[in-house]
C-alpha cells in the first residue's frame, strides 16, 4: 500500500517506520524542512535528537530509500495514496479543551492537494493522534468543502507507551479502527494485514466516534487507576500505623483482575498524554452536560501528588527547606525517556523554589539538556538557582536534602551513595518508593521520608 505519514513526531515517526518494516511505501511527511532533512540522513544522532526511541533509528536506516522516504511537501507524493495518516500536534488550551490549529491547517493543505489529483483512486485519511471525540467529522467536512473527490475518513488511534514505542507498534495489544464504510476498512486492513487474524492481537472495527472515544477512556483509565492507588492506597500507608503498602500493593494485585501496572503509588505521572487527555475529555463532556466528577478527582489527586511531599517535609519531618541546597534526581516523566512534558519535576522544583531553596542540584541520565530548556531562567529568575550534575553522586554533594523525582534504575541502589556522600541529619525524599533498603539509612541516622509509608526518623 502507498502510505504518507503526516507529522514525524515520536507517533508519526513510530508509525512510518513499523509501516515501512511491513513493505508498504512510506512517505513521511512534514513541514519542517531541517527535521525532515535529520531523518533523511539516515543518521542516529541527527534522528535521536528529535525522537529518541529504542530501535527507531535502525529501522529507518534499513528501510530508507527503499520503502521509506522522507519529504517537506506534500504535492510530489499524493499521486495514488492509499491511505494518509494524521499524526499532527494537538496542545491544550488553557481551558483544556484541545487546541486543533496545527490540525486544521496540516488537513486544510492535505486538501487542497487532494482536490488537484489526477488519480481518483480510494484514499482513507486516518486520525492516528488524539484528537477530540467527532473530529473524523470535522475531517469529512474540510475534505468536502476542498471538493476531495472519492475519500473516506477514519480514527486509528495510538496507543504507544514513550521508551518502547517501536516495540509497542509491532506487537500492540489491539489495533482499533474506526471508519464509515466497508471499502475503507478494506483499505485499513491492508495497511494492517499483519495484525489480522493474529492468535493475540485484538483487531477491532468500529464507528470513528467509538474509535475516537476508546482512546480516551482508556487514558484516562490508566490516569484514574494510578490516582486510585495515589489517592487511597498510598495514604492509607501514609496515615494508618504499620500498613506495609508494598504488601497492600502484591496482596490486591494478586487477584488477576485487578492490574499491577499503575499499582505503583508516586508522586504523580506525568507525559504528553495522561494530564492533557483527561482536561481535554473534562471539556468534551461538560459540553454535552455530563458530570466530570470522577475524572476531575483523578485528575486533581495527580496534581495534588506532584508536590505534597514537600509540604509533609515539613510538617511530618520538621524539616525547613529555607536557604538548604536540596539534590533532585530524575527530572523527565519518567525512565528511559528525556521528556519533560508534564514531568512531576518541574512542579517539585517551583514548589522548592518556593519555599526559599538556597540551590538546587538537578540531576537525570537523559533528561538534563530538555530541562534547562524548560527551567529557562529568562522565564523565571529563579531558575538561576538550579544547577546541572552529569552523576547522583555529584549532585548530592553539599546537599541537605534530596527528592526522588523519577522511576530512573540507577536510583535503587543509591542508599550507599548517600552514605558515602552526605552525613545525617539528611533528609531524603522518595517519590517513588526507588530504595528498598531505606531501614539501612534510618538505622544510620537519615531520615526517610516516601510516598505511601509514615515518615523514618531515625531512634
Ligand atoms: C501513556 C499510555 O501508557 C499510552 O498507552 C498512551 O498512548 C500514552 O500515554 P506514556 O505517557 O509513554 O504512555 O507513559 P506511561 O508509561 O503510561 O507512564 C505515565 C506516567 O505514569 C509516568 O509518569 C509513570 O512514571 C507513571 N506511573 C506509571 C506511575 O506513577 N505508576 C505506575 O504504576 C505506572
Amino acid at each position: 500500500m502507498k502510505i504518507i505519514v503526516a507529522g514525524t513526531g515520536y507517533v508519526g515517526l513510530v508509525h512510518a517506520a513499523v509501516c515501512s518494516e511491513y513493505g508498504h511505501e512510506v512517505y513521511a511527511y512534514d513541514i519542517d524542512g531541517p527535521k525532515i532533512e535529520d531523518f533523511a540522513s539516515g543518521r542516529s544522532e541527527r534522528i535521536e535528537q528529535h525522537v529518541n526511541e529504542p530501535g527507531l533509528a535502525n529501522i529507518i536506516r534499513e528501510t530508507i530509500g527503499r520503502s521509506l522516504f522522507f519529504s517537506e511537501e506534500i504535492q510530489p507524493i499524493i499521486e495514488g495514496t492509499d491511505a494518509i495518516f494524521l499524526c499532527l500536534p494537538t496542545p491544550p488550551n488553557l481551558d483544556g479543551s484541545t487546541n486543533l490549529t496545527f490540525y486544521d491547517a496540516a488537513t486544510e493543505d492535505i486538501a487542497q492537494s487532494l482536490a488537484t489529483r489526477k488519480d481518483h483512486r480510494r484514499v482513507v485519511l486516518v486520525n492516528k493522534s488524539t484528537v477530540p471525540i467527532g473530529t473524523a467529522r470535522r475531517l469529512e467536512h474540510t475534505l468536502k468543502d476542498a471538493g476531495v473527490p472519492n475519500f473516506g475518513v477514519a480514527s486509528n488511534p495510538e496507543f504507544l507507551a514513550e521508551g518502547s514505542a517501536v516495540v509497542d507498534a509491532r506487537k500492540p495489544d489491539r489495533v482499533v479502527v474506526g471508519c464509515d464504510t466497508q471499502e475503507d476498512f478494506t483499505i485499513l486492513s491492508r495497511v494492517y494485514s499483519q495484525f489480522i487474524n493474529h492468535v493475540r492481537i485484538k483487531y477491532i472495527e468500529t464507528t470513528p466516534e467509538t474509535a475516537e472515544a476508546i482512546k480516551y477512556v482508556a487514558n484516562t483509565m490508566l490516569l484514574t487507576y494510578i490516582s486510585f492507588w495515589n489517592g487511597v492506597g498510598a495514604k492509607i500507608g501514609e496515615k494508618i500505623p504499620n500498613i506495609s503498602i508494598d504488601d497492600l500493593r502484591l496482596g490486591v494485585t494478586s487477584d488477576e483482575r485487578i492490574s499491577t501496572w499503575g499499582s505503583f503509588v508516586s508522586n504523580g505521572a506525568g507525559g504528553s498524554c495522561f494530564g492533557k487527555d483527561i482536561a481535554s475529555l473534562i471539556n468534551q463532556l461538560r459540553r454535552v452536560n455530563v458530570s466530570t466528577k470522577m475524572l476531575e478527582a483523578s485528575y486533581e489527586v495527580n496534581e495534588y501528588q506532584k508536590v505534597y511531599l514537600i509540604d509533609r517535609a515539613i510538617t511530618e519531618a520538621g524539616f525547613k527547606f529555607n536557604n538548604k541546597t536540596v539534590a533532585v534526581l530524575g527530572l523527565a516523566f519518567k525512565k528511559h525517556t528525556n521528556d519533560m512534558r508534564d514531568a512531576s519535576s518541574i512542579k517539585v522544583i517551583e514548589s522548592l523554589l518556593g519555599k526559599g531553596v538556597a540551590a538546587i542540584n538537578a540531576y537525570d541520565p537523559l533528561a538534563n539538556d530538555s530541562a534547562r530548556v524548560v527551567f529557562d531562567p529568562s522565564k523565571n529568575i529563579l531558575f538561576e538557582k538550579i544547577r546541572y550534575f552529569e552523576s547522583a553522586r555529584q549532585a548530592m554533594a553539599d546537599t541537605q536534602a534530596l527528592f526522588i523525582s523519577s522511576d530512573c534504575e540507577e536510583f535503587r541502589g543509591i542508599s550507599r551513595t548517600i552514605e558515602d556522600t552526605v552525613k545525617p541529619p539528611y533528609l531524603v525524599i522518595d517519590g517513588r518508593r526507588m530504595i528498598p533498603d531505606f531501614g539501612e539509612l534510618v538505622t544510620k541516622e537519615y531520615t526517610y521520608l516516601s510516598v505511601g509509608s509514615t515518615v523514618m526518623t531515625p531512634g
